[in-house]
């Protein structure tokens, strides 16, 4: 615990923690904008934007991986460290023999990442946030499953609690979103919520299981987690694939890159860009603290977003919001508090 890198000083746990419950918030509102302010005629495709989001990724990792290849002396190993020798290094590390294991939760990202687009374009923001939030209950299952993860009774009512306290919250958020935001409750992008109901649970159930299973192979392996991350990308590209060729073949006449990124404009890459900040952030949430803690960080999320935009837009603090928000703080204090568990992850607030 001693060694916890830091930045600027402070923790990286707490600092990944914190960044990416903002980039929680952003993401569901660019997505969301981003597929329903235009008709279906002129939307991009969410292939494409899954595709590019592997790609991106995995070459951030690529390149961070390869700037902490730490090669012996060149005494020691006798030989130059030139640029070859780091590159064959890497990719012996990458090609190495586990790195099938990175294949599942690769394939359930994939599914996963383009559900949330059904989800987000069949659902209005604020219940796509909502019904998302269950994701905290299925990862809590899979680490218990898989991870052998002890919650305790309290623990698991605290879980139950902030599902619940989230949702009142959401419920309370998206009234006031849909009376501010015109553009995009006016659109006349046509949604089915069964559709959206649908994509959204499944990727829940995936959420919980690639998060809890890339947990598991990070923590009960050696190998750095930037060498996982181009290994989960470099097996994301095939699923990912799969819908692009699609695509292009039921429309072919104008070419790879025109079919591909037809109407592929600034929101589009601004909905790509979050997605990859926010991919690359989940993975050093997952290193340096877990996924049960990770559904907390986003819950605050929507408490503190939800202020920022009182204090921003003007918004009116409503009983249901208090009431949202305390279920969520009380939620948190009582997942916290357990004395004398080492496992207990009692960093959150602060208190022992
Ligand atoms: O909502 P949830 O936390 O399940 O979303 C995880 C997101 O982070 C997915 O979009 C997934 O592709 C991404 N991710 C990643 N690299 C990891 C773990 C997750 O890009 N190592």
């Amino acid at each position: 615990a001693s060694t916890v890198p830091t930045l600027w000083g402070i923790p990286l746990k707490y600092l990944s923690l914190v960044t990416l419950a903002v980039q929680n918030s952003l993401l569901t509102l660019i997505m969301h904008y981003s597929r329903v302010s235009t008709p279906p005629s002129r939307a991009y495709s969410p292939a494409t934007a899954v595709l590019m989001n592997e790609i991106l990724k995995g070459s951030i990792s690529f390149i961070i991986a390869f700037s902490r290849i730490d090669l012996p002396p060149p005494e020691v190993a006798g030989q130059t460290t030139t640029l070859m020798s780091r590159i064959k290094r890497l990719a012996g590390d990458i090609f190495s023999q586990d790195c099938w294991k990175l294949s599942i939760p690769a394939i359930l990202y994939v599914i996963q990442n383009n559900l949330q687009f059904v989800a987000v374009s069949n659902l209005q923001a604020a219940t796509f946030q909502v019904s998302y939030q269950m994701k905290i209950l299925t990862t809590a299952g899979f680490s218990v499953l898989l991870l052998r993860k002890k919650l305790t009774s309290p623990q698991w009512v605290a879980l139950l609690f902030l599902a619940i306290g989230v949702g009142v919250v959401q419920i309370q958020a998206g009234a006031v979103r849909v009376v501010q935001d015109g553009v995009v409750q006016d659109d006349t992008h046509t949604m089915n919520a069964m559709k959206g109901f649908i994509a959204v649970a499944t990727a829940c159930l995936t959420s919980g299981l690639a998060g809890v299973y890339f947990e598991m192979v990070l923590k009960n392996t050696q190998t750095d987690l930037w060498v996982r991350n181009v290994q989960l990308s470099l097996f994301s590209l095939l699923p990912a694939l799969a819908p692009v060729f699609y695509l292009y073949a039921s429309d072919p006449q104008d070419g790879w890159i025109p079919t591909l990124f037809r109407n592929f404009g600034g929101w589009a890459w601004g909905t790509v860009s979050v997605q990859v900040f926010g991919g690359l952030l989940t993975a050093l949430v997952i290193k340096y603290s877990d996924n049960i803690l990770k559904g907390f960080a986003t819950s605050l999320s929507i408490v503190i977003s939800f202020l920022a935009s009182v204090a921003l837009f003007d918004f009116q603090i409503t009983f249901t919001f208090i009431i949202g928000s305390f279920i969520v703080l009380v939620a948190t204090w009582l997942y916290n508090h357990q004395p004398k568990r080492p496992e207990s992850i009692s960093w959150a607030l602060g208190w022992p």
